[in-house]
C-alpha cells in the first residue's frame, strides 16, 4: 500500500513553531517513528511552502498512490485550487490537523479541503497523523 503525507508551509518549523499549539517533536522524528512502526505500508512524505507545489504533488500522486494524508496547513483556508485538485483525482485523501482547528479563529473553521475529503481528522496532535494511516489499513 503505498501512502503519502503531504504537509503545506510552515509545518517544517514543527518543534520550533508554537510549541504550546503544535508541540516539540520535529516532523521528520515523527516520521521515521511512524515508519518504523508501520514497515508494511509504502510511506512517503512531501512538505512545501508553495501552494502550487503542493497542487503538482497531489496531481503527480492522485492517480496512482492508495492514500493521501494532507495537512494543507494555512493553505486549508485559503486556497480553492488545492480543494479543486483534491476533488480532481482519484486517491482518496484525509485532511488532518494537528490543533483543534474549531477552537481556534474563526478563520480557521473554513476549508476548501473538507467536501472532498474521504474523512477529517482534527486536533489529536501529531497523532492525527497516525489515525490517519490506519484509516487507509
Ligand atoms: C494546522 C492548522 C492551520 O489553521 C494552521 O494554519 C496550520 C496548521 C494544524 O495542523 O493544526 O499551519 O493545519
Amino acid at each position: 500500500m503505498k501512502i503519502i503525507i503531504i504537509n503545506g508551509p510552515n509545518l517544517n518549523l514543527l518543534g520550533k513553531r508554537e510549541p504550546e499549539v503544535y508541540g516539540n517533536m520535529t516532523f521528520d522524528t515523527f516520521y521515521e517513528e511512524l515508519k518504523s512502526k508501520y514497515p508494511g505500508i509504502t510511506l512517503s512524505y512531501f512538505q512545501s511552502n508553495i501552494e502550487g507545489e503542493l497542487i503538482d504533488k497531489i496531481q503527480e500522486v492522485g492517480f496512482t498512490y492508495d492514500g493521501i494524508i494532507l495537512n494543507a496547513a494555512a493553505y486549508t483556508h485559503t486556497s480553492v485550487g488545492i480543494g479543486d485538485a483534491v476533488k480532481a483525482i482519484a486517491t482518496p485523501v484525509i485532511e488532518v490537523h494537528i490543533s483543534n482547528t474549531f477552537s481556534r479563529e474563526t478563520f480557521r473553521h473554513q476549508s476548501f479541503i473538507s467536501p472532498n475529503a474521504k474523512g477529517i481528522i482534527i486536533g489529536f496532535g501529531l497523532k492525527s497523523y497516525e489515525l490517519a494511516l490506519q484509516s487507509f489499513l
